[in-house]
C-alpha cells in the first residue's frame, strides 16, 4: 500500500551525471533500484524493493501518460517520456525516462527496465502545459473517462502538429 505523501513545491534537480536505474516485474513492482534512485527519491533500498513503481508517482502527472507507457511496453516497444516524480518527502524531480521490456533469451518479456536522466529545462517547459491540460481534462471527465479523454487530447494535439508521440518527445 502506498503511503499518502503531501506534495511540496520544492524541486530536487538531478546532476548531469545522475542516471536513475530501476527494474520491475511484469506488474510494475520494483525488483532493482540503483543508488542514484535511492538518493534522489530518498528511500532506502528496502523502501523501494517489492513496491509498485507508482511509489514515486506525482499527482501532477496525468494518468494518460502512464496509459501510453503501459500500452507501449506491453507491445514490446521502448517508451520515452518526461516525468515529474515525487520523493519520499513530497519534493518533485523531473526526469527524461526510457522504459524498455526486459526479455529473456527466448524473447519472452520477464519484466521492465528504466533509465532516467536529468531533462533539458526547455523540454520540461514544453511538456508541462500539455500535462496540465491532460490533467484538467481528466478531472473534468471523471475517473471512468479520464484516461480516454486525456489520451485523445494528446493524440489530437500531436495530429494537429503533424507529428507522432516519439518524434515529438525526442525532438523536445
Ligand atoms: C520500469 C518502469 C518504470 C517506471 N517508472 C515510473 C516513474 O519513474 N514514475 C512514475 O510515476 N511511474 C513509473 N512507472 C509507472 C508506474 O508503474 C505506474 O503505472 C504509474 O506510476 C501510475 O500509477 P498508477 O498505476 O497507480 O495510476 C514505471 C513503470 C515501469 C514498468
Amino acid at each position: 500500500m502506498k503511503a499518502k505523501i503531501t506534495p511540496t513545491q520544492q524541486e530536487v534537480i538531478l546532476d548531469d551525471g545522475d542516471i536513475i536505474v530501476s527494474k520491475t516485474d511484469l506488474k510494475g513492482r520494483i525488483t532493482y533500484a540503483n543508488r542514484v534512485f535511492m538518493r534522489i527519491a530518498n528511500y532506502p533500498e528496502k523502501g523501494l524493493l517489492h513496491q509498485q513503481h507508482n511509489i514515486v508517482r506525482h499527482p501532477d502527472m496525468p494518468r494518460g501518460a502512464f496509459k501510453l507507457l503501459w500500452d507501449t511496453i506491453g507491445a514490446k516497444q521502448e517508451f520515452f517520456a518526461y516525468v515529474k516524480n515525487m520523493t519520499s518527502e513530497g519534493h518533485f524531480y523531473w526526469v527524461f525516462a526510457n522504459v524498455t521490456p526486459d526479455m529473456d533469451e527466448r524473447g519472452q518479456v520477464v519484466g521492465y527496465f528504466s533509465v532516467r536522466r536529468k531533462p533539458k529545462p526547455s523540454a520540461v517547459a514544453a511538456i508541462q502545459p500539455i500535462y496540465r491540460e491532460m490533467l484538467e481534462a481528466e478531472r473534468q471527465a471523471g475517473p471512468a473517462k479520464a484516461v480516454e479523454v486525456s489520451v485523445a487530447l494528446l493524440t489530437g494535439k500531436l495530429k494537429s502538429l503533424g507529428t507522432t508521440y516519439d518524434r515529438f518527445i525526442l525532438g523536445l
